[in-house]
């Protein structure tokens, strides 16, 4: 694939394919260390449009100075040859920074080697930015209690991309459900002229949800991790069987997560559309996962139909 990496060059390729050409284009932001569950949500791009193109950046907005921006997983080489071989995808834009550093003063423009922003932008002094897109209902709950700036820097740098690409279509994963409500609703609220399709969570074998972060968990944590997703399971099959106790069934993967020796940040069964939470099943609901093991937060979540 073409990459590219600067704005206007992006904007000037994609006003071409789609201006010039008459194609429709395909966005599918990510940021990095690809695995099959980016490559599922590109499959799913193809269904939609006739050129795709992936994002690759690691956001410093959506980090908090405590985070794990500096140990977030990186490998541009490895993902390139992913997308090579995939042979589907148009162009790659890797911005080497979507934040201005010329204002941040002494302060700001740190960078380690690989070039990329080292220091965490949330704070306005980090960095020359200071206009954030917050969707104000649907970032509070879920990952926004324990996360609160996190939403903030999801949907500014969704909406940076959206006018810098200018796709038709942007695909993003049902793994982050709150990420994917956030982002439909912004585009309805500001008017965005783009189609967001939600793609089914890609599994492991044994279940365990694909996230780059993966890589971090010890061979050990990723045996214990495994009580999430079965425990979620169980949890679907039993109020598929008929109950409807939101309280019992959490109440059970809860139990279940930390007698493995997760440590539960959530564990909430709420509205797939509002968020909202719910206590009896009645209508379409998401059960909704954050836990930790060791140093890593790990997230799921499995929609039951009622
Ligand atoms: P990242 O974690 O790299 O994920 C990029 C996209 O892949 C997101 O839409 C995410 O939901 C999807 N995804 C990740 N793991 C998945 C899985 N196992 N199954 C299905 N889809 C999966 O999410 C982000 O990056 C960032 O917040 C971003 C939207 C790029 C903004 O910076």
């Amino acid at each position: 694939p073409l990459v590219i990496t600067d704005q206007s060059s992006m904007r000037k390729w994609s006003r071409t394919v789609r201006h010039r050409q008459g194609l429709t284009l395909a966005l599918v932001p990510t940021m990095g260390y690809l695995h099959r569950g980016h490559i599922a949500l590109i499959e799913e791009a193809r269904k939609h449009a006739d050129a795709i193109v992936v994002s690759i950046y690691v956001n410093p907005g959506q980090f908090a100075p405590s985070e794990d921006l500096s140990t977030y997983p990186r490998d541009f080489p490895g993902d390139l040859e992913k997308l090579r071989v995939l042979g589907c995808v148009n162009a790659v834009f890797c911005p080497r920074d979507l934040y201005d550093y010329r204002d941040a003063g002494s302060r700001g423009g740190r960078r380690d080697e690989g070039g990329v922003a080292a220091r965490s932008c949330v704070e306005e002094r980090e960095c020359g930015h200071e206009t954030w897109v917050r969707v104000e209902r649907l970032e509070k709950g879920l990952c926004g209690k324990s996360r609160p700036v996190f939403f903030r820097g999801v949907a500014t740098v969704v909406c940076k991309l959206f006018h810098v690409v200018e796709p038709d279509v942007a695909v993003f994963g049902k793994k982050d459900y709150q990420q994917w409500r956030i982002i439909q609703r912004m585009v309805r609220d500001l008017d965005f002229d783009l189609r967001i399709i939600g793609s089914e969570i890609v599994r492991e074998d044994d279940g365990l949800a694909m996230s780059s972060r993966n890589v971090n968990l010890t061979p050990e944590e990723r045996q214990k991790a495994l009580s999430i997703s079965r425990s979620l399971s169980m949890a679907k099959h039993a109020a598929e069987n008929g109950e409807h106790g939101c309280q019992i069934l959490k109440d059970s993967v809860i139990r279940a997560i930390e007698e493995a020796g997760g440590r539960i940040d959530y564990a909430e069964i709420v509205e797939q559309d509002t968020l909202e939470a719910a206590t009896e099943i009645r209508s379409p609901v998401v059960f909704c996962v954050a836990a930790w093991f060791g140093k890593v937060r790990l997230i799921d979540n499995m929609e039951i139909d009622s």
